[in-house]
C-alpha cells in the first residue's frame, strides 16, 4: 500500500509539483471513464435535500445535493488539474468560503490506494455507513452492467470524503508554506484537522484535509444547555492544549474555524493559515517585565507625565508601534488590540472566552466592531475604564476614554450574560448554579491580564470541564444512531 504523499516531505508535491506512483485505474473497476463529472456517475431519486442538510454533512444524502452551475464549473477546473496528476477526487460542492480559500467537498476515490495515518475516525466510519446508491429513474444511456457493478463494488467500502481547500491565489507564499508546514507540525494532534496532502499547480496552491461533518454555529448556540457546552469546550480545549503545547498560537480562534459535530459531541480545529509560532515574531513588552520594574518605567514615562490630550493630533509625534494583529474582529483579545510586542498562546484563550460568551448570552456575533477602537470600546463597556487603563499600561501604553457609557467599574460577566440571554433567572430568583458554575470560567477565559488568563491544560483540568462529569457520553458509547 503506497503512502501518499506528504506535503513537507522531501519528495514534497507542494513544493516539486505531483508525482503519484501510478496506481490501478479505479475508475475502470467502477465502469466511469476517465474525467466523468460528478453529476454523470450518480444516480438521483429527484428527492430534494436542504441547503442545511447539505451544509450539516448529512453523508447519507450529501451526495444527491443540486450544484449550482457556477459551483460546477469551479470544480470540473479543479478536476482537471487533479487529473493531470494521477488523483481522483469526484467532486461533490462547494462547502465553505473563508477570507482566504474556497473549501469543497469530495469523495477520495483513491483511499483504498493509500496508507491513511492521518484517518482519526476509522471507527466511526464502521458505524456511519452510507445507504445503497438509488437507480436512476428514467433511460440512462449508461450500461445497466456496468451501473450494477459500480454499485455494488461501492456498496462495499464505505465512502471516504475530503475537503479540499483551495487557497486565494493571492495569498502570499510564505503565509501558505506557514499553514501547511504547521499542520504538518501538529499532525497527530487531537482534534486538529490533519493535512493528508498539498500541491501547487502553477498558481494555485491546493490542500487536501479528511472532511469533517459539522453544523453550523448559528443553528445550535442558542439551545445549548450548560452540560452542552461543557462538552463543546472539553472538545475545543483538548485541541487548543495539543496547539500549544507545540508552541503554536492559532491566533483565529471563532465557530467556524471549530467544526463542531453536535451528534458525535465533537469537534475539530481547521484553518492554520494566520497561526504562528510563539515567540517568532516578537520583542520585549513591558508586560514581561517584573511588576515593580514595570511601575518605575511607567512612573517615569513621558506621556503619563503629560496632560492628556482630546482627539487625534494632528502630528503624532510618539513612535508608532508595531505588533501582529492577525485575527477575526470581534475576537481579538486585549493585549492584540493593544499592540502587544510579545503575544502567546493566551491570545487564543481569550477568543474562546468570546465564543462562551455569545453562547452563555445567546448573541451572535457578540461583538460587532468596525475597528480596534471600537473593539476596545466594546471591552471598555463590559471590564470598565478602570480595568482597561490598568490593562493598557501592563504594556505600556495608556488607555483614555470620554463616552460616558464607558462607565469606570463596568459590569460583572454574569450581569451582562443575564441582561442578554434567556438564561436570567425570573425576579427573585437565584440564578441558575450551573450557569453561575459556566460564567466562572468565563471570566479566567476573559480575563484581562494574559499572564492571569486560564491556559488551556488549567481549562482541561478544572472542575467545569472534569472528564469524569462528562464520561458518560464519550463517542464511543454515543455514537449510536
Ligand atoms: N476539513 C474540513 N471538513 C469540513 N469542512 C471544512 C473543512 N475545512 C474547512 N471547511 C469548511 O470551509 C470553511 C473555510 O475553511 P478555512 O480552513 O477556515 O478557510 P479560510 O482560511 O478561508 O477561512 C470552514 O469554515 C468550514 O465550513
Ligand atoms: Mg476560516
Amino acid at each position: 500500500m503506497a503512502k501518499r504523499p506528504g506535503p513537507i516531505a522531501e519528495e514534497n508535491p507542494f513544493l516539486r509539483g505531483t508525482d503519484l506512483a501510478p496506481v490501478t485505474a479505479l475508475s475502470e473497476k467502477l465502469g466511469l471513464s476517465p474525467g466523468t463529472r460528478y453529476e454523470e456517475q450518480h444516480d438521483t431519486d429527484g428527492e430534494d435535500v436542504s441547503e442545511e442538510s447539505q451544509r450539516s454533512g448529512d453523508e447519507s444524502e450529501e451526495d444527491e445535493v443540486e450544484v449550482d452551475e457556477s459551483v460546477q464549473e469551479e470544480m470540473a477546473k479543479l478536476e482537471d488539474i487533479f487529473e493531470e496528476r494521477g488523483l481522483r477526487y469526484r467532486m461533490i460542492d462547494r462547502i465553505g468560503e473563508g477570507t482566504f480559500s474556497t473549501v469543497y467537498k469530495a469523495e477520495d476515490l483513491h483511499y483504498e490506494y493509500y496508507q491513511n495515518d492521518w484517518d482519526i475516525e476509522p471507527k466511526d466510519a464502521l458505524k456511519w455507513t452510507s445507504p445503497p446508491f438509488k437507480r436512476r429513474r428514467n433511460g440512462e444511456s449508461q450500461s445497466s452492467t456496468t451501473l450494477v457493478d459500480s454499485q455494488s463494488q461501492r456498496r462495499q467500502r464505505q465512502p471516504r470524503y475530503v475537503a479540499i481547500k483551495k487557497i486565494y491565489v493571492t495569498s502570499s507564499p510564505m503565509r501558505i508554506q506557514n499553514e501547511l508546514e504547521l499542520l504538518h507540525d501538529l499532525r497527530g494532534c487531537k482534534a486538529v484537522c490533519p493535512l493528508i496532502t498539498a500541491f501547487r499547480h502553477q498558481d494555485q496552491v491546493v490542500a487536501i484535509l479528511p472532511h469533517f461533518r459539522h453544523q453550523d454555529f448559528r443553528m445550535f448556540y442558542r439551545g445549548m444547555t450548560v452540560f452542552d457546552i461543557k462538552i463543546y469546550f472539553r472538545s475545543l480545549f483538548e485541541a487548543l492544549a495539543a496547539v500549544h503545547k507545540h508552541g503554536i498560537i492559532h491566533r483565529d480562534i471563532k465557530p467556524t474555524n471549530f467544526l463542531y459535530d453536535i451528534d458525535r459531541q465533537r469537534g475539530v480545529l481547521v484553518d492554520f493559515g494566520l497561526a504562528e509560532r510563539e515567540g517568532s515574531d516578537s520583542s520585549h513588552c513591558l508586560c514581561q517585565d517584573h511588576p515593580t520594574s514595570r511601575k518605575t518605567k511607567i512612573e517615569s514615562s513621558k506621556a503619563r507625565n503629560q496632560p492628556i490630550p482630546t482627539g487625534f493630533p494632528k502630528n503624532d509625534p510618539r513612535p508608532s508601534r508595531r505588533a501582529n494583529r492577525a485575527g477575526t474582529r470581534g475576537f481579538r483579545a486585549p493585549e492584540v488590540l493593544l499592540k502587544c510586542t510579545a503575544q502567546t498562546t493566551k491570545i487564543d484563550i481569550w477568543s474562546v472566552g468570546v465564543i462562551m460568551l455569545t453562547i452563555l448570552a445567546q448573541r451572535f456575533p457578540f461583538f460587532n466592531s468596525a475597528d480596534d477602537i471600537e473593539a476596545m470600546i466594546e471591552i471598555a463597556t463590559i471590564f470598565g475604564q478602570q480595568k482597561m487603563r490598568q490593562c493598557a499600561m501592563l504594556h505600556g501604553t495608556m488607555f483614555e476614554c470620554t463616552i460616558p457609557t464607558v462607565g469606570k467599574h463596568g459590569f460583572a460577566l454574569s450581569q451582562i450574560v443575564h441582561w442578554s440571554s434567556a438564561r436570567a433567572p425570573d425576579e427573585g430568583e437565584d440564578p441558575d448554579p450551573e450557569v453561575r458554575e459556566a460564567v466562572k470560567f468565563l471570566e479566567q477565559c476573559l480575563e484581562l491580564d494574559p499572564r492571569k488568563r486560564m491556559s488551556a491544560r488549567a481549562a482541561l483540568a478544572s472542575d467545569f470541564l472534569a472528564k469524569e462529569t462528562l464520561s458518560d457520553t464519550e463517542p464511543e458509547e454515543m455514537d449510536v444512531l
